[in-house]
């Protein structure tokens, strides 16, 4: 491993993204967002016409998916499947209601993590996941575990829905949160843990920004990394793409 790897894990709606991509533009690290990855495995699927529900199939179906990810310091990760560039049809409430089918199957975890470790290879890379410190990157610099109450995710997330118009009730959202976890959390391959070595991180009271900065300056004092000026377009831009990444959830 050559340079610096930030891993950032932690449960849907603890704010990862966001926070993981302020992060890359503040140390000029490459973004990696491997849940996109395992959607992307996910829609290949269901356009395949696989039977979700049968493991082997989905093994089988990957074979043919063609993944391939663009990581940039500035831009959104793209993701592509074969020519076609999926990076905003995977953001459906469909997809994200099948992803557990297939981030379950064990030739699915080998594809994306031999191909996680590979773009790891070059370093530079702030990576966030359910496994990225436990299992992926054991080595990393920095580990960083992010976490928020069950009932501050479902806040989150049910304001979001909100203002889209999407009449769901906060209980019905809590219940969504809740079995999204014990999902991830009882995968028995790159199920959600906390690495040992991991700075845990409640984000329930914080901004984005105050999480992105004490990453930061953990980064800055025990790595002895050199922080940037953030852009103020790129910044705008990844602001603006992690809203309407929300919106589309
Ligand atoms: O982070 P995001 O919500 O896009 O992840 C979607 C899903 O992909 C997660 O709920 C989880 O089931 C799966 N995932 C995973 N391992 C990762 C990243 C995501 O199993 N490293």
């Amino acid at each position: 491993m050559s340079g610096n790897i930030i891993t950032i894990d932690g449960p849907s709606g603890a704010g990862k993204s966001t926070i993981a991509r302020l992060v890359a533009l503040r140390l000029g690290l490459r973004y990696l967002d491997t849940g996109a990855m395992y959607r992307a495995l996910t829609l290949h699927c269901m356009l395949a016409g696989t039977h979700l529900d049968n493991p082997k199939e989905i093994a089988e179906a990957i074979k043919s998916a063609d993944l391939s990810v663009e990581l940039s310091l500035h831009g959104p990760m793209r993701v592509a499947l074969g020519d076609n560039d999926v990076t905003e049809k995977i953001r459906t409430q469909e997809v994200t209601r099948n992803i557990h089918y297939v981030a379950d199957v064990m030739e699915v975890r080998n594809y994306l993590v031999e191909m996680q470790r590979k773009i790891g290879e070059a370093g530079n890379l702030v990576t966030e996941g359910r496994d990225q410190g436990t299992f992926v990157f054991p080595n990393a610099s920095l580990k960083v575990y992010m976490f928020a109450t069950p009932e501050v995710r479902a806040r989150r997330r049910h304001a979001e829905l909100k203002a889209r118009g999407t009449d769901t009730s906060y209980e019905e959202v809590l219940e969504d949160v809740s079995k999204r976890d014990y999902l991830d959390m009882g995968r028995e391959l790159g199920g959600l843990k906390k690495a040992l070595d991991a700075v845990e991180l409640d984000t329930s009271e914080l901004s984005p920004e105050d999480v992105a900065e004490s990453i930061v300056k953990l980064a800055k004092n025990r790595l002895k990394m050199q922080t940037r000026k953030i852009d103020k377009n790129a910044l705008e831009a990844a602001r603006r793409e992690d809203e309407e990444r929300r919106k589309q959830k």
